[in-house]
């Protein structure tokens, strides 16, 4: 028996980094996965590398950030597998102008990334993946849960800059903090139910969204400042805190979110 033996897993973000880890890792411990991504074309040969081994892992568009998408999505699901049991909130950008699978070069004047200088869009469009999306998700995730009354888990990626500033990121940290509070709000109105709500704060971790940092050596000799452990965490490492997360393993958690980042993180 898997940890998620004849589970119905949803993960957005599910075709790359964190959330590909983490959909290889539930679908081995028995799930049947459905990925959820913006880029159906990426999403497509995804899903068919992912499920080549045998895996039960499907690919369905969706933008998060959109009410209607994340309803069609969640409803297919429930049509064709008969409920959802487990929700994995990975969708995120790391910045407005981020895309994932493509490497930008950090910019390079500072000045330009300062609080002062940003502007209102770019911080409405981090907001809207990586708050408004994960709130979306928990919602809907939720109301299928209720209904159908079945033991159910949501975790949601946050991230260690949720905690610990990072200077010309003001928009990503914020939208981190507020997934962390999000969690613990949510799963103490849920407490009662059978649904439990938590996050993972991951520290650096090596993934598309980290390529560029990865590049250049005076990025990755801040990250080494910061990180205790002198070195970049793995997507597996990821995995296995929501696959624990996800599973009864973790079955007297609730609103919490948990810091893998080698140390960068001890509060
Ligand atoms: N890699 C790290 O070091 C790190 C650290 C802490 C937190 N995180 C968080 O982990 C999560 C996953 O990041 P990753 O490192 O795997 O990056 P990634 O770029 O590999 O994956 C992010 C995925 O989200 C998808 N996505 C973006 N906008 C979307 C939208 N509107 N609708 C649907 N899907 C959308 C992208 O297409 C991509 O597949 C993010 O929330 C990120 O902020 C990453």
């Amino acid at each position: 028996m898997g940890l998620l033996t004849d589970k119905v897993a949803v993960i957005t973000g599910g075709i790359s980094g964190l959330g590909r880890a983490s959909a290889l890792r539930y679908a081995a411990e028995g799930a049947s996965v459905v990925v959820a991504d913006i880029n159906a074309e990426r999403g497509k040969n995804a899903a068919e590398e992912m499920s080549a081994g045998g895996a039960s892992i499907e690919f369905v568009q969706v933008d998060v950030t959109c009410e209607a998408s994340q309803q069609a999505l969640f409803n297919d699901v429930v049509a064709r597998h008969g409920r959802v049991d487990t929700v994995l909130a990975a969708a995120g950008v790391s910045s407005s102008d981020y895309i994932s699978g493509e490497v930008s070069e950090i910019e390079a004047d500072p000045e330009e990334r300062m609080f002062h200088n940003r502007m209102l869009e770019d911080w409405e469009k981090v907001m809207a993946v990586n708050v408004t999306g994960v709130m979306l998700t928990n919602k809907i995730a939720i109301t299928h849960m209720l209904a159908q009354q079945t033991k159910g888990t949501i975790v949601n990626i946050a991230s260690i800059a949720g905690r610990r500033p990072l200077p010309g990121a003001s928009d990503y940290c914020v939208s981190k903090a507020a997934v962390i509070m999000l969690t613990s709000t949510v799963a103490t109105e849920y407490s009662t139910s059978n649904v439990r709500v938590n996050a993972i704060g991951p520290g650096f971790i090596e993934t598309p969204m980290t390529a560029n940092i990865r590049q250049s050596p005076e990025w990755m000799e801040t990250v080494m400042q910061m990180t205790p452990m002198q070195r970049m965490g793995q997507a597996g490492e990821i995995a296995s805190t929501a696959l624990f997360l996800a599973s009864d393993e973790s079955s007297y958690f609730n609103g919490q979110t948990l810091f893998p980042g080698g140390g960068m993180y001890v509060g």
